[in-house]
């Protein structure tokens, strides 16, 4: 009998088990151990290819090591396979590596005992790959390090496979995930992406307390997308629970949100069944005025919750305006871009950027303008895959219009500046053409109006020269605010 100790991994598995294949050990005469030792990366694809032949490092000292020929289909499954959490794993592994290698190719068939096994285990783990990236949810780190040079992660996740996929989520993620850095702790280990380089931890134990608990801007915005495209009517919570297992909960923003959303999703279906039931009865017919019948509109409660018109059917969020309450200068665009509707805040997009160019070139400062737009949804129609702005109608600029007095009623600025005709229609109630108002400003009741182009025109104009110049237009529109603030 044969002890082999190797490092709990997949590429230490297949040198020591190529070395023991060379030395014709056969499976019942080894035991296979691991190491509590330093980690290797699962390295995908390690028996790649129709047929490969391997080169092994042997673990067993001067064996001959043989080039064995695995299909692509059995190469996948043993990859998989050995991420199962199972203490006999290598050796099961190897015993099926045997069989191949000894010519019986039934091992790799689901029909044989050992091949069923092996199935199975790959399934498990596959399923546990795709969960795993379906519901980590990465937090902005609210403890950040004290240090700032000590590179602690911008992103935190804490999540609990079942098998031992962390090292293979954590590439996938690293891939996606761009140069932030980010943490994903589990109960037997860690991954830690620093913005380059991927450092797995396998060792240790890690409780729930590396899971931050508060909520932060990346998870309100999924908080509000999630929201938004739950849909009551087509609830089926037994469905819900099959797709999305209760033991994922607890790591998850929007699962708080679920059984709030099912319970009045449940009694919006009790009324709808009432009121069909009260229907369905015999009786005599009441004509009544439809505007009568109607209860008179309340204001929604929050700028989330409006649904004046159906724009925040299709947007991921409003978006609400933004800046110091006591701002002198409110500057209102249309309506919020793709990117202000992911972010939900105003002028974040590359409209926003050029308006910083101008309000810089004004001698202003961005912190103390209060920006806003005329409709707080993003109105928008696909392209291929892209979301493409669409000009809000005039219902809808309606609509909305009780947000802007809103906000103009709080902060009282002294002077507004209206950034295209969509934003001056709003201001005005009216629909006129930006020509008449373009060159002066305009006294109304409470402050004066300048009436300048909305940024995305500057954008818009393919001649260098043009930008300039429409730049140089909203640029000098600011100027005149700040003289009138000034
Ligand atoms: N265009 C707008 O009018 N507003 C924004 O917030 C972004 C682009």
């Amino acid at each position: 009998m044969r002890t082999i100790v190797i490092e709990d991994s997949y590429p230490a598995w297949r040198r020591a088990a190529l070395a023991a294949l060379g030395s014709e050990v056969s499976p019942e005469c080894i035991e296979w151990r691991a190491a509590d030792s330093g980690v290797e990366m699962h390295s995908p694809g390690l028996f790649d290819g129709d047929s490969v032949a391997l080169p092994a490092a042997s673990t067993l000292a001067d064996s001959p090591v043989p080039a064995v020929h695995i299909s692509k289909d059995l190469a996948a499954l043993l990859s998989d396979a050995a991420l199962y959490r199972d203490p006999y794993r290598w050796a099961f592994l190897y015993k099926v590596l045997w069989r191949w290698h000894g010519g019986d190719r039934s091992v790799a068939s689901p029909a044989d005992e050992d091949g069923e096994r092996l199935y199975q285990m790959a399934k498990a783990v596959r399923r546990d790959k795709h969960d795993m990236i379906a519901y980590v949810r990465f937090r902005k780190n609210d403890a950040p390090p004290s240090a700032p040079d000590c590179g602690g992660p911008e992103y935190v996740a804490w999540y609990e496979p079942e098998h031992d996929v962390l090292p293979w989520a954590a590439e996938h993620f690293s891939q996606r995930m761009g140069r932030a850095s980010w943490l994903i702790t589990t109960p037997r280990g860690a991954a830690f992406w620093d913005g380059n380089a991927l450092h797995i931890e396998n060792r240790h134990a890690l409780s729930a307390d590396h899971a931050p608990a508060s909520a932060d801007e990346a998870e309100a915005l999924w908080l509000a997308y999630y929201k938004s495209t739950f849909n009551p009517a087509r609830l089926n919570p037994t469905a819900l629970e099959q797709h999305l297992p209760v033991r994922f909960w607890k790591g998850l923003p929007e699962a708080h949100l679920i059984p709030a959303m099912i319970s009045e999703a449940k009694s919006g279906a009790r009324r709808i069944a009432q009121a069909s039931g009260v229907g369905a009865l015999g009786g005599k017919t009441v004509a009544v005025d439809a505007e009568q019948a109607q209860p008179a509109r309340e204001r929604p409660s929050s700028l989330d919750a409006c649904r004046r018109c159906e724009l925040w059917r299709h947007a991921t969020q409003a978006v609400p305006g933004g800046g110091p309450h006591n701002a002198r200068i409110m500057l209102i665009g249309e309506q919020p871009g793709d990117q202000e509707d992911l972010a939900g805040k105003a002028f974040v997009g590359p409209a926003g950027q050029l308006l910083d160019t101008a309000i810089q070139r004004a001698g202003l400062s961005r912190v103390d303008l209060y920006l806003t737009n005329a409709v707080k949804h993003f109105k928008w129609e696909l392209r291929g895959k892209r979301r493409l702005h669409k000009t809000p109608g005039q219902r809808e600029v309606e609509a909305c219009a009780i947000w802007l007095e809103q906000e103009l009623a709080t902060i009282k600025p002294t002077v507004i500046v209206t950034l295209g005709a969509t934003a001056l229609g709003a201001v005005l109630h009216e629909k006129v053409s930006m020509r008449d108002y373009v060159d002066a400003p305009v006294q109304l009741d409470t402050a004066w109006l300048v009436a300048t182009y909305h940024p995305s025109y500057a954008l818009r104009q393919r001649d260098d020269d043009e930008r300039e110049r429409v730049l140089g237009e909203i640029t000098a529109a600011l100027k005149r605010a700040k003289g009138l603030v000034e």
